[in-house]
């Protein structure tokens, strides 16, 4: 496996005109591809005549057609038409007006029309709310035509499947960042975040749209439209192909303009990098918020976090952070500490620091107005609140009563809240204190839809053209700080419950309040999915569920499912019973223990999942088609997923359920299951029967994975720990994996300070060599075991270091698992090493 990563990109840019309306529309779509190589391809020209254009994409005989009455642009490879764009003519641009009664030059003939003093046209009114509306009815939209494509995925945040269903029956997919108090699964309604990125993907392609606009979107979907023959003639050797199975997709959103990047793929993969050079990378976490997070709303008291510190201790079960929720604070005053509750909060930090672990408090951005409040009266004082239309402060109800609302999407504003996470400014705070923003769609519990009035003012902006990145903003100003409170060494951990195309470049994301019921685990699958897909590879959801109460039985298996999730944080209402681990008898506190010391043995590859996917963009959580594209029998699971290339999870998400089927794909491959190293082959159904200590996991033949089996109290107590390799053989004899090791903390990584091995086993020989030679990273872990699965018994087994003499090593073969062990071969990890098996 080679570790990709972006060298170059090239974007050929079609500015395209179109009349409408009586005015020239300008669409900015730009088709990505990203190749290894540094060269630049521009479009060029290839024919022209009154009924429209022919352009060259460069590579691969891409061409863009472009007819020009009716408008319709047509991306075409060799004979396909890979995307066509108003096919359906359904393209709308509604200008920007004015008030027939607020301006005084001269209304144009559009303006003037009787059919304007329709209702709703210049002011709408939502229950108590009324929308001014200054620039009267706007909206824009578009539609793509994707022929041979039945499957499309992405546009998150939805409670529904991966696969997105046809819309032609209910509501369209909406994109608007909304606090939804109990949201319903299996349903197109909005929740928290938005990206306006979808991937549509058939066993020959997989290619991407990417909708960049922060206004309240909606996305409708059909799919098999009949009689679609609609190819210019430019293109008439597609008339008439009926049969072939088409999606087609309409973007309309409520204002600003029509911004479309296009990813031609032609792999997920190719997407994947083509999205990521456009909005970035996944962040690279420190390594201890891959751990386990303990949250709830609330922990009381520093008595109660420490007695639930101790908790872990006593019934022995790591975790890395322990979290306060809103009623840490004075009064829900954000960066202040309750003075009864939390009055030394520096001896807190440093009772959880003696311990190697850390500690995350809540900081939302809706700003308590009191004059006695420093931060208010800072925000009001430089001007940094977003106003509301007639020019005073906007205020809204939330947590702390009446709230003001600092408008993150002023760079100045976002420097000054960066300032506010320094030591000396945000007092009471130290090193391992990390950040949670919540409520930042922005919620406004009094506002229309629990969010914030459309005409609201961003100085020139009103909050209808960019209320979807609100949230964005508020994570990056936080990660910001972070960084900057350490002098720009340590990396930051900043979960946020908003989010936007981009937003993986500062943190974590979850789910919100999901609630203590199986269906609400179910979701948390495809709702993970589909948020790596579109770059945000950092995703959970509320272990336990946040509302309710779980029962034993649902409270184990979502440890379980939740352990093999990117983001694994326990969390739980105010209004529930407690419900830490060790709370549901004994029994279910060792259920619970192996689920979180499985997720802490494997750190290593979730650590190593990080770093590839901060390279390059690809979704660390991630569906099978991904990884078997051509096999539709992996386009629409919802109920298991892979964990980058080689480990496959199907965890038991049924009540009282006796066994599970799994689908392992790849009619090449064969499957290890990781407990009891039982081989299966690929392209089939598997029915695993279950008990309540089984979280079905298997590991790809050909793959190796490190782990480290010497599970301690918290992800920084296991740094120096030696690792177990797990080789995987595949039918070929073969297995190639990476070893990843860094600091796990700072940005050092960046100055190469980073070890990267391959591992691979080839011709009867398992060698680790280096992947960064000029890295200059050096580790105490040694290699204290190897175990060979799907291995043949050896006669001898020897091992050779670059620089020592070749040893003879002791084993231990399994005839009836065919499980080869070797232990202590003692190497350094990061050593050139290999081992012969004779
Ligand atoms: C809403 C969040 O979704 C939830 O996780 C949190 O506990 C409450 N706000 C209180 O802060």
């Amino acid at each position: 496996m080679e570790t990709q990563q972006i060298t170059s990109f090239h974007a050929c840019s079609a500015p395209i005109a179109y009349k409408s309306c009586d005015q020239i529309v300008f669409i900015q779509i730009v088709a990505v591809a990203v190749r290894k190589s540094r060269f630049i391809i521009s479009l060029s020209l290839l024919s022209q005549d009154e009924n429209g254009v022919v352009l060259s994409l460069g590579a691969e005989a891409q061409r863009v057609i472009v007819s020009a009455r009716p408008f319709r642009l047509d991306i075409v490879e060799g004979r396909d038409v890979l995307m066509s764009l108003n096919s359906r003519g359904l393209l709308a641009f509604e200008h920007l007006r004015m008030r027939k009664d607020t301006f005084s030059y001269k209304v144009t003939s559009t303006v003037a029309n009787e059919d304007e003093k329709e209702d709703g046209m210049w002011e709408e009114t939502f229950k108590s709310h009324t929308d001014s509306k200054p620039n009267g009815p706007s909206a824009i939209s578009l539609d793509f035509s994707l022929p041979g494509v039945e499957h499309v995925y992405g546009i998150p945040e939805h409670a529904d499947t991966l696969r997105l269903k046809t819309t032609d029956n209910g509501d369209p997919y909406r994109l608007y960042n909304l606090d939804v108090f109990q949201y319903e699964l299996y349903n197109p309604m909005a929740l928290y975040g938005a990206v306006p990125v979808m991937l549509a993907h058939s066993a020959q392609r997989t290619t991407g749209i990417f909708w960049l606009n922060a206004a309240e979107t909606w996305v409708d979907i059909s799919s098999n439209t009949a009689g679609k023959t609609v190819f210019g003639k430019m293109l008439d050797y597609v008339q008439g192909s009926s049969e072939t199975p088409q999606t087609d997709v309409r973007w309309i959103s409520e204002s600003g303009i029509i911004d479309v990047f296009l990813m031609l793929g032609p792999t997920a993969k190719d997407v994947f990098a083509q999205y990521a050079s456009l909005t970035g990378t996944q962040s690279f976490p420190p390594l201890t918020a891959v751990g386990y997070h303990q949250c709830r709303w609330n922990y009381n008291d520093q008595e109660d976090v420490k007695a639930v510190d101790a908790g872990f201790d006593e019934h022995d079960i790591p975790y890395d952070f322990i979290w306060l929720d809103i009623e840490h604070t004075d009064g829900k005053r954000y960066f202040t500490w309750d003075p009864h509750k939390f009055a030394s909060p520096k001896e807190m930090l440093q009772g959880i620091m003696d311990k190697k672990r850390k500690m995350v408090a809540i900081v939302d951005p809706h700003i308590k107005v009191d004059n006695n409040y420093k931060i208010h009266n800072e925000i009001r004082s430089r001007g940094y609140y977003i106003k509301n239309k007639d020019g005073g402060d906007y205020e809204g109800w939330c947590w702390p009563g009446s709230a003001g609302y600092p408008d993150f999407t002023r760079e100045d504003m976002r420097a000054w809240w960066a300032s506010m996470f320094a030591y000396d400014q945000y007092e009471g705070t130290m090193e391992n204190l990390y950040t949670w923003n919540d409520m930042n769609e922005p919620s406004v519990f009094n506002g229309p839809e629990v969010t914030m009035h459309k005409d609201a003012m961003h100085g020139a902006w009103e909050h209808r053209d960019l209320h979807n990145i609100y949230g964005f903003y508020v994570q990056m100003a936080t990660a910001e700080g972070l960084v900057q409170r350490s002098g720009g060494v340590e990396r930051p951990f900043v979960l946020t419950r908003a989010f936007f195309a981009g937003s993986q470049r500062y943190g974590a994301v979850w789910t919100g309040d999901n609630a203590a019921e199986w269906d609400h685990l179910k979701i948390s699958i495809p709702m993970c999915l589909s948020l790596g897909l579109v770059g945000i590879s950092f995703c959970g959801a509320d272990v336990g569920g946040f509302f309710k109460s779980p029962s034993a039985e649902l409270l184990v298996r979502w440890y379980q499912t939740g352990a093999y999730q990117p983001f694994f944080r326990a969390h739980a209402h105010l209004d529930t019973p407690r419900r830490e681990p060790w709370l549901f008898g004994p029994e279910n506190t060792a259920l619970i223990r192996e689920a979180v010391r499985q997720r802490y043995t494997l750190l290593p590859y979730w650590y190593q999942q990080f770093y590839h996917a901060h390279r390059t963009g690809e979704p660390i959580m991630r569906p099978l088609w991904v990884e078997y594209p051509q096999d539709p029998a992996t386009f629409a699971l919802d109920d298991e997923f892979l964990i980058g290339r080689d480990l496959l999870v199907h965890p038991v998400t049924e009540e009282g359920s006796r066994g599970v089927t799994a689908y392992l794909p790849g009619k090449d491959e064969v499957w290890f299951d990781v407990h009891t190293f039982q081989k299966h082959n690929g392209a089939q159904n598997l029915y695993i029967p279950v008990t309540m200590s089984s979280i079905p996991v298997f590991q790809r033949g050909g793959s190796i994975i490190p782990r480290k089996l010497r599970v301690r109290r918290s992800s920084s107590c296991m740094e120096h720990d030696p690792y177990t390799l797990f080789v995987a053989l595949n039918p070929q004899r073969t297995a190639e994996g990476e070893l990843y090791e860094d600091d796990g903390h700072t940005f050092n990584y960046e100055k190469k300070e980073f070890l990267h091995r391959r591992l691979s086993f080839v011709n009867n020989a398992l060698s680790s060599v280096n992947l960064a030679p000029d890295a200059t990273f050096t580790t105490q872990s040694w290699i204290e075991r190897i175990v060979l699965l799907g291995a043949r018994k050896p006669s001898r087994v020897s091992m050779k270091t670059a620089d020592g003499p070749e040893n003879q090593l002791e084993f231990d073969y399994d005839s009836s698992t065919s499980v080869l062990t070797l232990r202590k071969p003692g190497m350094n990890a990061g050593a050139d090493w290999t081992v012969n098996f004779e």
